[in-house]
């Protein structure tokens, strides 16, 4: 392989897409490198626009401590526009940081991922890029995508071979391990960035951009395939920890055994450890699902499938894990939701983030509605405009009587919301949590309790509020992963 004659020093940047890990991961590079000249581009106007405001609450993204960097970094030397080919001409390295959702038709369907975007990244820096530039994989993307870009770069390369100003690339795959809620700490403080590239010099050329604020021992080398192999199957590990605790989670709630006891005793072991044990509604997020089922294409793909099948249970196990929980609700409200009243409180996918991407408040929502049930919904980052794409269903404001204690069947199967937890609980025959949003950890269960429609009950799929304070205001009360007597 040929090694790039530029120099390593980098000092404009073009990062394509401007969302949830673009932003944050370049304005948190902006924010720690003050020399280098940061350009975040996207297509979407609106979101661009939304980057640029002066109200820094109303960032696209909502992440904890990004306003502050943002403001640090903005107009000095980060900058959001729409201008992708401007940027990418002046760039020294093109961060592609676009979407790779599932694919939902053609080869592949809902498995691998679908490059359409990334392929047309890659052909707008192979035709708009000047000189030398590394081309940096940052999407999660699946196992061999760069060789898709080098391919697409390569061609340009061999087309603009007689021209004067002749362009060279390199490609590295630098995946992102930053979780959402918690973006800008992992981002200032990561655990190792890994960096898999064929020259040495590109990939020295990036490391030397970390070594701003990461200490050298933390920044990992290795080959392409490795780094894109390496971030699937660590948010796959992690993903079938959710799934592993959740399905035992289902086993203590049958034998009266609690998951929370369960999952203090294993996390001692220092091989399993204890984070990431806490049972919930499912996984959610734009990554987990989508990996895995990206691993589960790839092993069927190069003949193996007992390799397929064993990832594909942990993505099985959540979907049923979230069915089980709306079933469960059903259940105990005497086996109908017709023209009841069911409080939601939390939409987005975890707290500290208005992501609601394969939430599993969705599945959960959906067959709740398809029950008949009346939902009334909080969230406090989540637009209720989002909610009305996720479920496929216009918001229905209620009619005066409807927020009463009394219900009609004439709103079966509809949804509202509301900015006020009180709102959405009063008249509501079930409280449902599903996203451990601090404040629900703080609701008054004796106030909530006065206007619920008894026989009213709790459900806690996220374990946050204190069970002794929601049996003593009378509600009966369910926390998922617990089948001691107190809360049957
Ligand atoms: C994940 C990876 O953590 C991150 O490294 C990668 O870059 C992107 O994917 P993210 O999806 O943002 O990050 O959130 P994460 O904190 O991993 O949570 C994923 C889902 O698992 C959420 O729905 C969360 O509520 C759930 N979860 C997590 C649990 O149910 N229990 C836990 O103990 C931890
Ligand atoms: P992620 O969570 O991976 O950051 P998002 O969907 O939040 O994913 O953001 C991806 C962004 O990439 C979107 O804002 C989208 O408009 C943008 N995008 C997709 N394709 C292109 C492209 N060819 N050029 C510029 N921006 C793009």
């Amino acid at each position: 392989m040929r090694e790039p004659e530029a120099n390593s020093v980098i000092r404009n940047i073009c990062c394509i897409g401007a969302g949830y890990v673009g932003g944050p991961t370049m304005a948190v590079v902006a924010d720690r490198c003050p020399l280098i000249q940061v350009k975040v581009v996207d297509i979407n106007q609106k979101r661009i626009d939304a980057w640029n405001q002066n109200d820094l609450s109303k960032l696209p993204v909502y992440e904890p401590g990004l306003d502050l960097v943002v403001s640090r970094a903005r107009n000095r030397n980060l900058y959001f526009s729409v201008d992708v080919q401007g940027a990418i001409a002046e760039a020294d390295m093109v961060f592609i940081s676009v979407n790779t959702p599932t694919k939902t038709k053609g080869l592949g369907a809902g498995k691998a991922s679908d490059l359409r975007w990334v392929e047309a990244c890659a052909r707008q820096v192979a035709n708009f890029a000047q000189g030398h530039t590394i081309v940096v994989e940052k999407s999660t993307l699946p196992v061999r995508t760069a060789e898709v870009i080098k391919t697409i770069l390569e061609a340009a390369q061999t087309s603009h071979q007689n021209d004067s100003n002749s362009s060279t690339f390199e490609v590295l795959s630098n995946p992102e391990f930053l979780a959402e809620g918690s973006a800008i700490k992992d981002l200032e403080e990561p655990d190792r960035v890994l960096i898999g590239g064929e020259s040495s010099e590109a990939i020295e050329a990036l490391a030397s951009i970390y070594k701003n604020w990461v200490p050298e021992q933390k920044i990992l080398r290795t080959n392409i395939w490795s780094s894109e192999l390496a971030k699937l199957t660590a948010n796959a590990f992690l993903a079938q920890r959710i799934s592993s605790i959740n399905s035992i989670g289902a086993l203590c709630e049958a034998t009266g055994a609690d998951v929370r006891e369960v999952a203090r005793a294993i996390g001692t072991d220092s091989r399993i450890g204890s984070k990431f044990l806490d049972a919930g509604p499912g996984f959610g997020g734009s990554c987990f699902k989508k990996d895995i089922l990206n691993l589960v294409y790839l092993s069927r793909h190069f003949g193996l499938p007992e390799v397929a099948d064993f990832w594909e249970g942990v993505v099985e196990l959540n979907t049923w894990h979230q069915h089980r929980i709306s079933r469960l609700v059903v259940k105990k409200l005497f086996g109908t939701l017709s023209g009841k009243r069911v409080a939601i409180l939390g939409f987005a996918f975890k707290a500290n983030t208005n992501d609601t991407r394969e939430t599993s408040a969705i599945n959960i929502a959906k067959d709740l509605l398809d029950e008949g049930a009346l939902l009334s919904i909080h969230d406090p980052k989540v637009a209720p405009a989002q909610i009305a794409l996720d479920l496929g269903l216009e918001e229905m404001k209620p009619s005066k009587s409807f927020g009463s204690k009394s219900s009609g069947t004439s709103n079966e199967g509809t949804w509202w919301f509301s900015e006020e937890i009180s709102e959405v609980c009063s008249g509501a025959d079930a409280i449902l949590i599903l996203t451990e949003w601090y404040q629900y950890s703080q609701i008054n269960w004796i106030e909530i309790s006065k206007n619920m429609r008894n026989p009213a009950w709790v459900f806690d799929a996220r374990s946050i509020v204190n069970s002794e304070k929601v049996l003593s205001a009378g509600l009966q009360f369910w926390r998922v992963g617990d089948g001691s007597a107190e809360v049957r």
